[in-house]
């Protein structure tokens, strides 16, 4: 969004049209006006400026939900515009339509100019939200995405780009890092720009294997090697001939293993379990670990193995000192898994992000994903916001409080069969409470929360007024 939003008002009584332009210069945006739909459209259409389009309903050439249609349907020039629908009292019909159709927001007439403000500045800090960080991941691309690993740290870029560098030689690497910090993906990486690309790309993962089937699984064995071996079975060095190997959490495997793991690493061979033909592979090797250098010092890893593993190191750096990837990697998230879900979710609001950014991730990339995830599965609306981050991160969040909304809001609160009243209210006071969690429990849906409380929509505006 522009430094100054442009809002353009579309009402066919010009008295009323005339007050808004004129509240809304006040306000400091640029403003245009329309008195029909066709007029909008030719304004929306030729001015590629327009960021908030505010209509009443009933207009000389069509509705105002004709207008958001259009507006939704057709993304004028591609740009994301936000619609608030005015409409009277009478027509809760047209406001539930409105939301349905996509629009921002609507708003009771006579129009209270301070709830317009409000919602209004709600839209503008959404969207430069939103803007901020496309603009953010647009830089991104251009210059630091690495397939589908997001950084801007300029450690992990260096990490990467060494990776990447590489790639193409036939040296042995070691990844090394905390659990969930990317450690595969970025094997995945190396792969890919590798010419051994179209070959074999074999993982085990150390630490699933029980010691017992290690050798074989790593190895092979010959038919008759033990019992219950009643066939030659390949191992994965001897498939992954030609291509690469990922020996993940490496560190795991045992002692004796080890020293037939060396052998391969020096000279490319091996027998199987049980045989004594020595076979010989073309591989690469890649090796991932969280923490080796430990098993090493505590005499649990061959220290020669350490050496021969070690020709590449690259030690990827926890999510917690990279902090200014957080946004980036919501970002991406998001996009995943919206599509992933059919769901249309835009962004987080300032504060889950100030929670997300304030948290320590022992889990790294990987919590962060499942967290973002979560919320993406739980929630119904486009911005995501601090009440549907589970508890845990909340809890994390010092003093955790935010716009009058206590920790047991929204989606807490719908599972809340009560709420509890201070004794010490007044009337009144208890009265504007209700409304309050009410209005919480619906995702601060008005209409909702005047069916539930069986009272007419003006009432909770007028209510409005005394509560936040
Ligand atoms: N920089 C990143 N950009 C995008 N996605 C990432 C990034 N880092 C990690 N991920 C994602 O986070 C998840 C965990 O990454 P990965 O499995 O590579 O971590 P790991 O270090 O191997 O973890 P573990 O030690 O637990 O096996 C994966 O889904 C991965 O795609
Ligand atoms: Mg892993």
């Amino acid at each position: 969004m522009p430094q100054v939003a442009a809002i353009l008002i579309v009402e066919d009584d010009e008295a009323s049209r005339l007050g808004l332009i004129e509240f809304i210069k006040s306000l400091g945006y640029a403003a245009f006006e329309a008195d029909s739909v066709n007029a909008a459209l030719g304004i929306l259409n030729s001015s590629n400026n327009i960021d908030i389009i505010i209509t009443d309903l009933k207009l000389p050439d069509g509705t105002g939900l004709d207008l958001l249609k259009n507006i939704k349907e057709d993304k004028i020039q591609g740009r994301e515009r936000e619609v608030v629908v005015a409409t009277g009292f009478s027509s809760v019909k047209s406001a539930v339509e409105a939301i349905k159709l996509g629009a921002y927001d609507y708003i009771t007439k006579p129009i209270n100019l301070d709830e317009l403000d409000l919602i209004i500045k709600r839209i503008i800090s959404n969207k430069r939200l939103i803007d901020e960080i496309n603009i953010l991941k647009t830089r991104l691309d251009e210059r630091f995405n690495f397939g589908n690993l997001i950084t801007s740290s300029k450690k992990m870029i260096d990490i990467v780009s060494t990776a990447v560098a590489v790639a193409d030689k036939n040296s042995t690497v070691l990844i090394e890092g905390e659990s969930g910090t990317g450690k595969e993906l970025l094997a995945n990486i190396i792969v890919n720009n590798s010419q051994r690309k179209n070959k074999p790309f074999i993982k085990v993962n150390c630490a699933a294997l029980s010691e017992s089937i290690l050798e074989s699984e790593l190895f092979g064995h010959e038919r008759g090697a033990y019992t219950g071996a009643d066939s030659l079975y390949k191992g994965r060095f001897e498939i992954s001939d030609g291509g690469t190997i990922f020996l993940d959490e490496i560190g795991e495997i045992p002692l004796r293993t080890q020293s037939k793991i060396l052998r391969v690493l020096q000279e490319k061979e091996f027998e199987r379990v049980g045989g004594n033909k020595t076979i010989k592979v073309n591989i690469r090797i890649i090796a991932a670990s969280q923490d080796i250098e430990k098993k090493v010092k505590k005499g649990e890893f061959r220290q020669d193995l350490y050496y021969r593993l070690n020709v590449v190191n690259l030690k990827l750096i926890p999510l917690r000192e990279r902090k200014e990837d957080i946004p980036f990697l919501i970002k991406k998230f998001l996009e995943d898994f919206s599509k992933e879900t059919g769901k249309n979710i835009k962004g987080l609001n300032k504060n889950a992000l100030d929670v997300l950014l304030n948290y320590d991730f022992p889990g790294n990339v990987r919590e962060l994903k499942n967290t973002i995830e979560f919320m993406t599965a739980t929630s119904g609306s486009e911005i995501l916001d601090e009440s549907m981050l589970p508890n845990y991160l909340k809890e994390s969040y010092p003093g955790y409080k935010f716009s009058g909304r206590s920790e047991k809001s929204l989606n807490n609160a719908a599972s809340e069969s009560y709420m509890k009243i201070p004794s010490n209210l007044t009337l009144e006071e208890a009265e504007n409470l209700i409304i309050q969690k009410t209005l919480e429990r619906n995702a601060y849906n008005k209409v909702k929360t005047a069916n539930d409380l069986n009272i007419g929509l003006k009432t909770i505006y007028r209510k409005l007024n005394n509560v936040s």
